[in-house]
């Protein structure tokens, strides 16, 4: 990963402001010194997604979204860190230094650029032939199959001519030599023929990867015939495991989840068809390289792949692939059609929409599928069914999800609870002590810290600060960047301590401090603490008054907990702590 330099990072950010950036993708209104929109990272329709200019940073009421312009650009274009600074670099025309590179990689990198522009220069030949004289064959099947003009724009359809080497010709016009042109996969060079192309009289469909660069193609035959497609095969830039037809579309849906189907015309009918969170994989096996990249867009990935044995089988194995990832797997009936294309052609997408609404949680399908290897009417089958059945609800590491799955299971196959599970404990006990572990109740909550009294005192605290400076002088003399007793809380309130006396308080800069978005976020979230009931300037300065003795309380007590016995200057501070806490009680703490 490129290196940058806090400043060059801090020059990019300030440089683009929040607001003028945001208002490209968010329609904001202004109340007061805020901005206001409908939160695009969460479906609503009252507008909890608030940008300040002051602040320089954005927060969501509704969805806890949060951060400033980089964070931002990264939620919303699904960008890396780098990428976000790229991008928003060439905004404000601040130009980036160009990382160093060994000779050998610049030649590879050169290479792979080479191989991208013959790419699009293909991608447009094709595109344009499609729409002369000699596509219209083509223009007819796609039509045929019931494809809109824009649907075709949009996927940058195209046709290669009837001629073998017709692409070759055009492309050696266009002064590519035939070293390069052999590793982009369009053409076969022949020692005594010369150049033949890959792809002749058959419809294009280009694959782009996740930031629109066409990376490869897929070819039809108009009607039938064999292969039904042809693919380009893999090259420098086209590595079919880690990219998803679709995905250049599909990451800036606002769905919650991804459709993974098994066709390019799948994902181009659902998209045609107002489901633009469609990809597919291209014409291989799902792989942890097509989740991996999933996983950066989405937690739920819907499967709609065909509704025959294969697609079945398929399906089956994509699941336990999800699931690894950390992905929640759904299964899409689309029965009694064959896929979503022929489905949605039939039906129309608001059935197809009901379908997605009722997809199968991916467990269960497994079992409906296992379920007819077994006699169910037969007892014995039946009993085999059930014990295999246990069997794989005993993976469930988790005891509630299991109980839950094995309350579903019962449920479905109208069998009593108790009885599936003493089954399935006794499977257990019966493995070799896998028995049901035993949760701890105090254990439950470890990695999640609940909200307390005491956090949300620390959060106001930081968020007053940056909202009115002159409060740094009025809490000053009672709090200071060790009183936040949370790890993150205190590293961002000494960071801006640190800004307050260096004469410029900019929360937004602290927020690019942090590496990750969901440390980004919450740092966002601190900044954007509110209470209810404040309304004059007294309930202001009473609430400040209990939320300084709060925090510095909480202080007091946790230090006294962790006080090293021979800690003698952490001892008299705490007695000089507790001493002035009672003084502050007493105190009129005044904002003006
Ligand atoms: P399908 O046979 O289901 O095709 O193959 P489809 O997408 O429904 O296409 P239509 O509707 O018949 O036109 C699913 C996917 O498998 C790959 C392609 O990616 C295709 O979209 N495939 C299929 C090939 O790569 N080569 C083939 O010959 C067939
Ligand atoms: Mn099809």
């Amino acid at each position: 990963m490129p290196f940058y330099p806090d400043d060059l990072i801090e020059e990019v950010r300030s440089r683009n402001d929040i607001v003028d950036v945001i208002s490209d993708y968010v329609k904001l209104q202004k109340k007061g010194s805020t901005y206001f929109g409908l939160c695009p990272f969460h479906n609503e329709k009252t507008g909890s997604f608030s940008v300040s200019r002051g602040k320089q940073m954005y927060y969501c009421f509704g969805c806890g979204a949060g951060g400033n312009v980089l964070t931002f650009v990264m939620e919303y274009e699904n960008f890396t860190f780098p990428e976000a600074l790229q991008f928003l670099a060439q905004r404000a025309g601040i130009e980036l230094p160009r990382q160093e590179m060994s000779a050998k990689d610049r030649q590879e990198s050169d290479k792979r650029a080479r191989i991208l522009e013959i790419n699009k220069v293909a991608a447009r030949y094709f595109y344009i032939q499609l729409r002369q004289e000699q596509g219209k064959r083509a223009m007819d099947y796609l039509i045929g199959r019931a494809l809109s003009a824009e649907t075709m724009q949009k996927f940058g359809l195209g046709y290669s001519n009837k001629y073998s080497d017709d692409l070759y010709r055009y492309l050696r016009q266009q002064g590519y030599e035939d070293e390069i042109l052999k590793e982009s996969g369009l053409v076969t060079i022949d020692e005594k023929r010369g150049g033949y192309d890959k792809f002749w009289n058959r419809a294009m469909f280009p694959i782009m990867d996740a930031n629109n660069r066409v990376i490869g193609f897929g070819g039809r035959v108009m009607g039938e015939g064999e292969p039904k497609y042809l693919n380009s095969p893999e090259t420098k830039v086209f590595d079919k495991s880690r990219n998803l037809y679709g995905l250049n579309l599909a990451r800036s849906s606002r769905r919650p989840q991804m459709l993974l189907c098994e066709g390019y015309m799948d994902v181009i009918a659902l998209h045609q068809a107002g489901f633009d969170n469609a990809v597919a994989s291209l014409g291989t096996a799902f792989t942890q390289g097509h989740a991996a990249l999933l996983k950066r867009y989405t937690k739920e990935v819907y499967l709609t792949f065909d509704s025959d044995g294969a697609g079945i089988r398929a399906a089956l194995r994509a699941i336990p692939i999800l699931k690894e990832a950390g992905l929640t797997a759904r299964i899409i009936d689309m029965k009694p059609y064959k896929d979503p294309d022929e489905f949605i052609k039939a039906l129309g997408a608001e059935a197809y929409q009901e379908r997605i609404d009722h997809a199968q949680n991916s467990f269960l399908f497994e079992i409906s599928v296992l379920e007819q290897d077994y006699d169910l009417k037969d007892p014995e089958g039946k009993t085999a069914f059930f014990n295999e059945v246990a069997r794989r609800l005993l993976e469930f590491d988790q005891e509630l999800e299991r109980e839950n799955y094995i309350e579903a299971v019962a449920m479905r196959y109208q069998i009593g609870f108790e009885n599936l599970r003493r089954l399935v404990n006794h499977m257990g006990a019966r493995a070799g002590g896998a028995a049901p572990r035993q949760r701890l109740k105090s254990g439950i909550h470890e990695n999640k810290k609940p909200e307390d009294g005491m956090d949300k005192s620390q959060k106001l605290l930081l968020t007053w600060l940056i909202e009115d400076v002159r409060l740094f002088e009025v809490i000053k003399p009672y709090i200071g960047p060790e009183d936040f007793t949370e790890e993150k809380y205190q590293r961002t309130a000494r960071l801006l301590f640190e800004q307050y006396e260096s004469g410029q308080v900019n929360p937004a800069k602290i927020i690019s401090m942090f590496t990750d978005e969901e440390q980004q976020r919450e740092i966002a979230a601190l900044f954007h603490t509110r209470i209810a009931d404040i309304e004059t300037d007294k309930e202001r300065e009473r609430a400040l008054k209990d939320t300084i003795i709060r925090v510095k309380d909480h202080s007091i007590a946790y230090r006294s907990r962790h006080l090293a016995p021979t800690d003698l200057e952490g001892l008299q501070k705490l007695v000089a702590d507790k001493r002035q806490l009672q003084e502050i009680q007493k105190l009129h703490i005044s904002i003006e």
